[in-house]
């Protein structure tokens, strides 16, 4: 294969385009096959476990992940409906790409059921538990626009005061460039 791949930035909070709620995919074509190769393509160089489609600015209904890090563990879920979220809910420490250098413990419910689509247009079922279902639930939020920072607890969002204003003074620096270029 020689045909190029899109290359996508990462949206970073504040930024607007990640609190609206993606749209369902409608054609599996060339472009959904690109557009997957291309947040796969994000995701590893960022060294990220997981990425949704509005983090790079798109609202479209596609996560990718890697939550093993192995080659050839890539996974593409297009149009996914959480059927189900069951299991004692688990803590752990998360990150988001959209928010460098930010870290919370994020409660999740342990296992969920997944309906999704693969590139091909293939409908699947499936079932996940532990980390694999965490990151998939992380991602999922990206889609309906909720982020890292709605699921804080209070405490670690004093934790992270002083980066999460960085990454709002960073973004209002970007927007007024834009707005004026030199
Ligand atoms: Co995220």
């Amino acid at each position: 294969m020689t045909e190029e791949l899109p290359e996508y930035d990462l949206t970073l909070y504040p930024d607007p385009l990640l609190r609206k709620p993606a749209e369902p995919v409608t054609s599996f074509d060339e472009g959904l096959t690109a557009l997957a190769a291309g947040m796969l393509e994000r995701m590893h160089a960022s060294n990220g476990v997981g990425l949704a489609a509005p983090q790079v600015g798109l609202r479209t209904r596609v996560l990718v992940m890697n939550p093993t890090g192995e080659e050839g563990d890539d996974r593409v879920l297009v149009n996914p409906e959480i059927l189900e979220r069951t299991g004692a809910e688990t803590s752990y420490e998360e990150g988001c790409l959209s928010f460098p250098g930010v870290y919370a413990e994020v409660r999740r419910p342990d296992h969920c059921k997944v309906r999704f689509f693969s590139v091909d247009g293939e409908e699947h079922e499936e079932e996940f538990t532990g980390f694999t279902s965490r990151v998939i639930q992380h991602e999922f939020d990206h889609l309906e626009g909720v982020l890292l920072v709605d699921r804080m607890s209070p405490a670690d969002k004093v934790r992270n005061k002083h980066v999460l204003q960085d990454l709002v003074a960073r973004y209002q620096e970007r927007r007024k460039r834009e707005e004026s270029p030199a």
